[in-house]
């Protein structure tokens, strides 16, 4: 085992521990400006899209992890508000310490007594700063009072997977027993203060805290569970905080993925990727997902993407938000899913008017069938959509008319040449027949394979080729979509 940097706090503290660093600058809020690595949970598969946002916003070279869907990258303290902004991530976290060969002893319980050992010697107080002016950062960009009693687990994929109400093609996960997550109060009997420590008066109160293990491997003597609990009481006992499972003020994460283990603390309550969506449908991608599609077919000015099965209109939401100098259109067959992508939209509307901050955004919303699209042929540049995998939406047969048909259509309104499509969807037999039968309409560029909500999909960069679409050319007469019902993203429907 790698050890530890001989840096720990005091224990007993009744605030979070002595402040800390050597730094003679300041950050924004007037403290010193420490040197912290931050990790970060990304959607599978985006790690390197989740990197090079790191570099771009940030300026720093961001580490891919060992265990899929982690980043991790230094930062200044001065930037934290800024890793707020990322798109990319879903969860944050400040590293107490990192270690990528542990060696677990053999013994489940000389396993346990070293973790509890461990609890004491770990460099707690420059996260613990950071931790500090996290929350402060927070309650100035408003959000809620005592939020951490967040019903979902933060940092956590599976725990994501299970809490979303209305998560992607979500499918019971199947349990593993090389893979467990653990959320722990050390000790439950504890919990029965029900004082609200946020309004007690702030020096004399008690952190609340709890212990989340993540552990992935086959190689584990102990469970996630024995490693929360006894690692959770250890850090209690060296900091007289007290457990708590829903109200906790820290959430201290343990991640293990076979030998590498990582000690953190939250930064985020529950996952960034919901900040979009307020009317959620059963397939509703994560915005985290639908940035890293976008990125993945780099709009330009002025271009024109389609979504044109776009659900409760996530993918061209976030698009409007984030590369917002390219126009949207949002499309879909159901009356419900073209009424939430409406609603979405005023209501992120109306969110940003309440701030007082210009609340437009390029995008439109329309019903329409996709094979049979109102929109003149070779006048769009990007069509970016999430197709029915068969599972939750639509059924595995109805996929084997409905991709060819939607493959041809996207092919005649799409650029000869220029033109592009990002698809997602897990029925990969199915797509690559359906393109394989397209007459080289497409050329498949790229492939990136991430996970959605369990489910190993595709999300496929293809470009348009130069071949000339053998379809009858639907030409309507003027405009874009002269002749389809248009719903005006200006008045919300319920
Ligand atoms: C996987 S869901 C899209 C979910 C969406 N990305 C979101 O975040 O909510 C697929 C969508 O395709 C729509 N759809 C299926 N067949 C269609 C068709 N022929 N024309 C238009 N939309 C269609 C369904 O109504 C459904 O909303």
């Amino acid at each position: 085992m790698s050890s530890p940097r001989d840096e720990a706090v005091e224990p007993g503290s009744d605030t979070v521990g002595p402040s800390t660093s050597s730094s003679s600058q300041s950050d924004a809020t007037g403290g010193s400006i420490i040197s912290v690595t931050i990790g970060a949970t990304v959607p599978t598969g985006f790690e390197h899209t989740a990197a090079e946002e790191v570099k771009e916003k940030i300026g720093v070279d961001a580490r891919i992890s060992k265990d899929r869907g982690r980043i991790y990258f230094p930062i200044t303290t001065d930037k934290l508000y800024q890793v707020h902004l990322l798109r990319s991530v879903d969860n944050l976290f400040v590293v107490v310490e990192e270690y990528d060969h542990y060696q677990f002893k053999e013994s489940k319980e000389e396993t346990l007594t070293e973790l509890q050992q461990l609890a004491s010697k770990l460099p707690w107080t420059d996260t613990l700063e950071v931790w500090k002016l996290n929350r402060t950062l927070k309650k100035k960009k408003g959000h809620r009072k005592g939020g951490n009693a967040a019903k979902v687990k933060p940092n956590s994929d599976a725990s994501d997977a299970v809490a979303a109400d209305a998560e992607q093609h979500e499918l019971p996960q199947v349990s593993s027993t090389a893979e467990d997550q653990t959320t722990v109060e050390s000790v439950p009997d504890l919990e029965t203060c029900e004082q609200d420590s946020q309004e007690a008066a702030p020096e004399a109160k008690v952190i609340k805290f709890r212990v989340t293990c993540n552990r992935a491997g086959d190689k584990h003597s102990f469970s996630s569970n024995e490693a929360a609990r006894d690692f959770g009481g250890a850090v209690q006992e060296f900091f007289q905080w007290k457990a708590d499972m829903t109200k906790f003020d820290i959430e201290v994460l343990l991640n293990i993925h076979n030998e590498e283990v990582v000690i953190g603390i939250a930064l985020t309550e529950e996952s960034l990727h919901r900040r979009n969506i307020s009317h959620f449908g059963p397939t509703t991608l994560r915005s985290t997902l639908c940035y890293g599609m976008l990125r993945l077919c780099k709009p330009q000015e002025s271009d024109i993407i389609l979504d044109p099965m776009c659900g409760t209109g996530a993918i061209p939401l976030e698009g409007a938000i984030e590369f917002n100098s390219s126009f949207y259109i949002a499309g879909d067959n159901n009356d419900m899913a073209v009424n939430r992508t409406v609603n979405n939209i005023c209501h992120f509307q109306k969110r940003r008017a309440d701030k007082g901050s210009p609340s437009g955004l390029p995008i439109d919303t329309v019903r329409w069938d996709l094979c049979s699209l109102p929109i003149r042929t070779s006048s769009v540049d990007i069509i970016i959509t999430d197709m029915p995998f068969g599972k939750r939406m639509g059924s595995k047969k109805k996929n084997w008319d409905l991709y060819p048909s939607c493959l041809r259509e996207m092919a005649r309104v799409c650029r000869p040449s220029s033109g592009k499509a990002v698809l997602l969807t897990q029925d990969k037999k199915c797509f690559s027949k359906a393109i394989s039968r397209m007459g080289g309409l497409w050329r498949k560029l790229h492939t990136v394979w991430v996970n959605v909500g369990g489910l190993h999909a595709g999300v496929y960069l293809l470009k348009r080729t130069a071949a000339v679409s053998i379809l009858p050319l639907l030409i309507h007469a003027e405009g874009i979509f002269p002749k389809q019902e248009k719903y005006s993203t200006g008045s919300c429907h319920d």
